[in-house]
Parts: structure tokens; sequence; C-alpha cells
């Protein structure tokens, strides 16, 4: 067990025994049909989280009302989806792992997935001035109120009858009922608003009805905000009374999160945040109530450990670690944790894009039932060129179907742009992607060689029957007069410390990188402006809205000056003259930081067309994306070849 003996001690919710204090957190997927039923990939999911040795496997949110279930959402809002739920517990239980499932009625949460089906309105405690765009909101009378009591309480019987174990009412996040419980989006002047008391009616009606028709025994966990993250937003002294009112009511354990996901970033807490940002609300409402409080939120293994033998909480929830690793648990009880395949918190997980990987470290997510590959049919000479993540990816999963694979990186280092991204102030976990990739390939076979280059020639030397190009990207430069100066250095060789910048910076460029290089610049006291010819996060694909409001939250706190929607059009040596609407300026710059995004370094996949029967080429020499993308370019590569 190795250090990790109090999460591996049995504990109780309610009457239910759970085999340790780790608890899956909720995590919403779209792996259900057009109707609301699970698919067989949801299955598989789930086995493979109840297999890695989790004690209790909460559910993603289940839809509880007809009328807030858009498509692809798990509905449980007619006896009809209990044959579904009941498969899913099934498959779960087998594993010998208890399941609770999460309740919910989106309300204003709806808008963060971004689609909001014709006819549907989006139910709100009242109208305020922060519901901003024309959306279709609608007030909810009283009617609504116990239309939707009903609906939970519903739920949940068909929850318990489909052998569930528990449930979990979803209160927190801007959900439904999280809408009552906050002040920012409840200003109802009934019983329902107003007073601490008054916003937790909802929340304390629902957990009663669901008392008086599951059952007492039944255990239900509320899952809160302890912070909506906002001005105005909920304190932790009113969530505290809030959860005691909950207890009183029959709630056998609270689960502390935080934010509102349509506004704020704390809910999934991305890599820029502190290691357990949510651990101290939790612990402030756990000294409120009689019952297990857990929490999640960025807690590694050492900080759980150590906040169960502090008694500071309950259980751990764990939500991306066991996305990137399912057989994290068992890993820590066995003590194998160079075995661990690490979450960095990138928040890929969360983003909506359709056509790019879900992880960025797991390239197994949601095609759980698809691993491990099967052993090829006839084993091939393969060469892989470029050990960026794309590259070392393939090759272990190549390798890991006996094909024979011989790995050429031209650098001294795998790793490629991913190093780059470890050496980003803030990021410096994910170094610990590639130290698993890195070991991966140790253990797989892969003949590895480091400083050098895949050539024409070498190809034809060693007469492979397959060539993986993974030769990546390089940074763009940009086109207009003076880029090419002194003082106009690329963004990836400062976050390197290949060059520093001096005097007044000029950032030019409102992605990730250039977001992330201005903080930084902030940060170490310099003066440092930023320059975008479009919005910031604009001009290209949709950024993941977390980890963007981080870093746009900290570019407000810094008061960095954005100049968005103003091209560069030229640097001279002492300026970069920007274009305001029809207006040219120019703004002081002793050092011009470009962070323009990439270009594909694909001339040694040009060059081998012809020249080996099958060419593959995977990852940023394709098209300048993310890690997820890569992975599972590499994943499908490497199921096919
Ligand atoms: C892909 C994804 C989907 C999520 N969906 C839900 C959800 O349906 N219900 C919920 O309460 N929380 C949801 N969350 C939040 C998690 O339950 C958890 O509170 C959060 O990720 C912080 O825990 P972690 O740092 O261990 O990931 C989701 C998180 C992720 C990454």
């Amino acid at each position: 067990m190795k250090g990790f003996s109090a999460l591996f001690q049995p504990g109780n919710i309610g009457k239910l025994r759970l085999k340790n204090r780790l608890i899956m957190n909720a995590m919403g997927t779209v792996l259900v049909d057009s109707e609301g039923n699970p698919i067989e990939r949801m299955f598989d999911y789930y086995r493979a989280r109840a297999r890695g040795g989790i004690g209790l496997i909460t559910t993603q949110c289940a839809s509880v009302s007809a009328d807030g279930t858009p498509p692809f959402t798990w509905a449980l809002y007619d006896d009809k989806f209990t044959p579904g739920l009941r498969s899913l517990v099934d498959v779960i239980h087998e594993q010998g792992v208890k399941v609770s499932i999460q309740l919910m009625h989106y309300g204003l949460l709806i808008i963060f997935g971004g689609f909001i089906p014709e006819g549907m309105s989006i139910k709100v405690p009242s109208i305020t001035s922060w519901l901003t765009g024309d959306k279709p909101y609608e007030e909810m009378g009283e009617a609504d109120i116990e239309r939707y009591i009903e609906d939970f309480a519903e739920a949940a019987r068909r929850a318990k009858e489909a052998g569930a174990d528990a449930v979990e009412l979803h209160a927190c996040h801007g959900c439904l009922v999280s809408t009552f419980l906050s002040p920012v989006t409840n200003r109802r002047t009934d019983q329902y608003g107003g007073s601490v008391e008054n916003r937790a009616r909802f929340a304390r009606r629902i957990v009663e009805r669901i008392k008086e028709k599951a059952g007492e025994e039944f255990p239900v966990v509320v899952k809160l905000n302890g912070s909506d993250d906002i001005e105005g937003g909920i304190t932790i002294d009113e969530v505290a009374r809030q959860a005691a009112i909950l207890e009183a009511a029959g709630a056998d354990a609270i689960s502390i999160s935080s934010g509102l996901e349509f506004w704020t970033s704390l809910s999934i807490p991305c890599y820029a945040y502190p290691e357990g940002p949510m651990v101290t609300l939790a612990k402030k409402v756990k000294q409120a109530v009689g019952v297990p409080v857990i929490t999640a939120g960025k807690i590694s293994p050492e900080l759980a450990e150590q906040i169960i033998r502090g008694g500071k909480v309950d259980f751990i929830g764990m939500g991306r670690p066991l996305l990137a690793d399912p057989e994290l648990p068992n890993k820590l009880r066995e003590g194998r944790l160079e075995d661990i395949c690490w979450c960095v918190y990138c928040n890929n997980c969360i983003r909506t894009e359709p056509g790019q990987g879900p992880c960025s470290v797991n390239p197994s997510l949601y095609r759980e039932g698809k691993y491990p590959f099967p052993p090829a049919e006839s084993p091939k000479k393969v060469i892989v060129a470029g050990g960026g993540i794309a590259g070392m990816q393939a090759a272990v999963l190549m390798a890991g179907r006996g094909h024979p694979v011989s790995l050429y990186e031209r650098s001294n280092e795998l790793g490629g742009q991913w190093n780059i991204a470890a050496a980003t102030p803030g990021k410096k976990d994910y170094a610990a992607f590639t130290d698993y990739l890195r070991r991966s390939l140790d253990k797989s076979g892969v003949s590895v060689t480091l400083g050098t280059e895949v050539t024409k020639e070498r190809v034809l030397e060693m007469k492979p029957d397959a060539v993986v190009v993974a030769t990546g990207a390089v940074p763009r430069g940009l086109n207009v007069p003076g880029a090419i100066g002194r003082h106009v250095i690329q963004a990836n060789d400062v976050i390197m410390g290949k060059v520093e910048s001096k005097g007044k910076v000029v950032v030019i460029g409102g992605r990730f990188i250039g977001m992330e290089v201005a903080i930084w610049l902030a940060e170490q006291g310099k003066e440092v402006s930023l320059v975008t010819q479009a919005g910031l996060g604009e001009n290209g694909y949709t950024l993941e809205r977390m980890t963007y409001r981080t870093l746009v939250r900290r570019l407000i706190e810094l008061r960095i000056p954005l100049y968005m929607h103003t091209p560069a059009l030229e640097i001279t040596e002492s300026s970069v003259i920007i274009g305001w609407g029809a207006e040219v300026f120019f703004l002081p710059a002793d050092t011009v930081i470009l962070a323009v995004g990439a270009q594909s370094d694909n001339k040694l996949a040009q060059e081998l067309k012809g020249v080996v029967s099958e060419l593959y080429t995977i990852g940023d020499c394709v098209e300048p994306r993310d890690a997820a993308s890569a992975t599972y370019e590499a994943a499908r590569l490497a199921a096919k070849i």
C-alpha cells in the first residue's frame, strides 16, 4: 500500500459501505444514443474504471426532466430508461464496485455545452442582467418547481429499482438546483429566494421527496458549490448553512465543488491552479455537518492521503485523473506509481469540438472496448520519424501489437514540442507525460535512436515495411516588414530560456501561448502588452473555455494592456505599428515576442512519397493542433497498421 493507507481504509455513506476513500466523480460523456440510452461504449468506459479499483463510481449526470434533456444526453426521465440504467449498474457491480447515479436538471448549465435545441427554454430562478445573449431564458413558476421536485424523486426511484447503491443530486456548477442556492443567480422574492434558507428550499424539498420515494435508507449525496468563484456569489458560510439544512432533510453526504461553468473556471481547475483549490472550502463544510464530506479538484494522491489522514474530509473525488488512467487506484494501492499515466490538467477532455481527441495522455479514453489492440496478423518493420508525443505514442502502441519498431529523433531528447509546453511556467506537471511515454518505450522494446534524422537515404538503406512520419511543427513567423529584426523573438525560445526579453515587451498573438508568455513576463514585473489581430483565443479552433477564462482573468488582474482586433502592420527598431480601426498607432517595443502559431514540418513526408510502400503522417506534421489530436491519431494508426 506504500504510503496511501488512509486512502484504502473502508468508509461509509449512510449504510453504504465503500471499500476505500476514493470516489469517481461524475463526468458527462456523450456515450448515449439519440434517445438518451447508454451505448456499449459507455459500459466499456465504466467497466474499465470499476476494474481500476475505485470505491464508488458516481455516474455522469442523468437528466431527470423530459423538457430539460437535449439530444445525446443520458436520460432518466421515464421508466423506459430503467433497463439501460440497470445494465450499466450491473456492469459496475460485476467488478465489485458500488455505483451512485448523478441526477441533474441542466437549467442554465445547458449554455456551457453551447447547444440549445429548438423549442427548449433555459429554466432559471430569475432573469438577471447577467443572462446575456439572445437565449430563451424562462423564469420558473411554482408549477415548474413542483414538477421538477417530482422528476428528481422519480429518477431516484428508477435508480433504486435498477439496483444503484445511491444517487447524487447535482446542485453545483450552475445547474438548475445550484442556481436556486446562489444569490448571484437567484433574485426571487418568493419563498424560494432571498434568505439562505429560502434559496435552499428547492434543494431541500428534492432531498426530502427522494427519501419519501426511494426510502429513508437509500443514500443521497448532494454536490454543492463551496464557492461560485465570482463576485456576489455564494459565501462559504452560506454553503455551510445550506449543507446543514440538506443534512437535516436527509442527505447522507455532501460533496464540495465550486464554480459556475458558464462564467468561471474553478469547477474543472486547469493546470494553472494550485493543487486542491477547493479543499479549504470542503473542510469548512465538514465543520458544519455530521455526514461525510467529499471533495475533488486537482488533488494528487499525496495530498489526498494527507487530507484523509488529517480528517479534513472523508472521501476524495477523482475526475480527470481517472480519465487519464482508469487503473490509478489499483496502481496506488500496489505502490506502482511509476506505472501511472498522470493527468496533466490540460482540460482537453472538456472541449466540445468534434474530430479532436478526447484526452492528451490516454488514447483509449471512450474507446476502452478496443484496447488493448490485438496482435498484428503480419508484423511489419516500422520506422517512426520523430520522437514527439505522436511518434512516441504510435511507437509504443505499434510495438504492443508485435511490430518491430525503430524510432528516430533528430534532437538529443524525446518529447518534441511537449517539452516546450512542460517548460511553460505553471505547466511543470506536463513533464510527467513524456516521462510516462519514455518508460513505456523502454518496456515495449522499441529501438530508440536520438540525435539522428530520418532521411530518404536512410529509409532506402533500412528497407522498412512502413514509415510513420511524426516530425511535428515549427513556430510561424509574421509576414510583415521588420519581423525578422534582432529584437523580434519567438515565444517558444523565451519559454525555453534561449533568449531573454528586454525593456518594453509586445507579445503578438492572442491564443494560449501568447497569453501565457504575457502573463509570465508581467508576473516578473516586466512591462508587457499583448496585440492580437482577432479577439483573444480567436482565429483557429475554439480554445478550451476553463483554461481560456483562467488566463483571461489573470491578464485582467495583471492589467496587461490588450490590443484586440489590432493587426501588427510593421515592426520597427522601437515599436510595433498597429492598425486600429482605420488609423495607425505606434506601440513602443524594445522586444517583440511572436506567438502566432505553428506550421507543419512535412518536408520528410514529401521526400518519402513513392519511396516506401506504406507511408503515414500523424500529429502536427499533418496540421498543427493539440496533443489530444496527436495522441488520437497515433492510436488510430497503430490500430490499423
Ligand atoms: C469531462 C468532464 C465532465 C464533467 N461532467 C460533470 C458532470 O456531469 N457533473 C458534475 O457534477 N461534474 C462534472 N465534472 C466535474 C467533475 O466531477 C469534478 O468535479 C472536476 O473535474 C474536478 O475534479 P478533478 O480535478 O479530479 O477532475 C466534469 C468534469 C470533466 C473533466
